[in-house]
């Protein structure tokens, strides 16, 4: 039986927190599909490019320390204070992720610092 790495996920300052035990090296993305959670906004659960780290519509936060990127896109949202790719990212150590059910694409709407996780107590924003 292998190790599973724990991850507590935040739906927003009221909503539900879910703990989820992942296979290390898992999609991210795929790890909160599977459990049901969905990290794209109300627009883009339909419309996506799939994990293919194209349309940053799968954009999470972090409680704790950001991963590292490993994608250009990934790299880019990093770099510049936007939710990071959960398609882009594999787990490997516990997290806190924040999933921000009300953003829409980068830069539509509000500023990243104004995404709507609201102010969880334990994501950065
Ligand atoms: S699903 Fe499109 S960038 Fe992640």
């Amino acid at each position: 039986m292998s190790e599973t790495v724990p991850l507590r996920v935040l739906l927003g300052e009221d909503g539900p927190e879910r703990r989820l035990d992942v296979e290390p090296g898992t999609v991210l993305r795929d790890a909160l599909l599977d459990a049901g959670l969905s990290p794209h906004g109300r627009y883009a659960r339909r419309l996506n490019c799939g994990g293919r780290g194209l349309c940053a519509t799968c954009g999470v936060r972090f409680g704790t320390d950001d991963p590292d990127p490993d994608h250009w896109h990934d790299e880019l949202a990093d770099r510049f204070g936007y939710p990071r790719l959960s398609c882009q990212l594999r787990v490997t150590d516990p997290a806190t992720v924040c999933l921000l059910p009300e953003k829409r694409v980068w830069g539509a709407g509000s500023s990243p610092a104004q995404a709507v996780c609201p102010s969880p107590p334990n994501c950065r924003q």
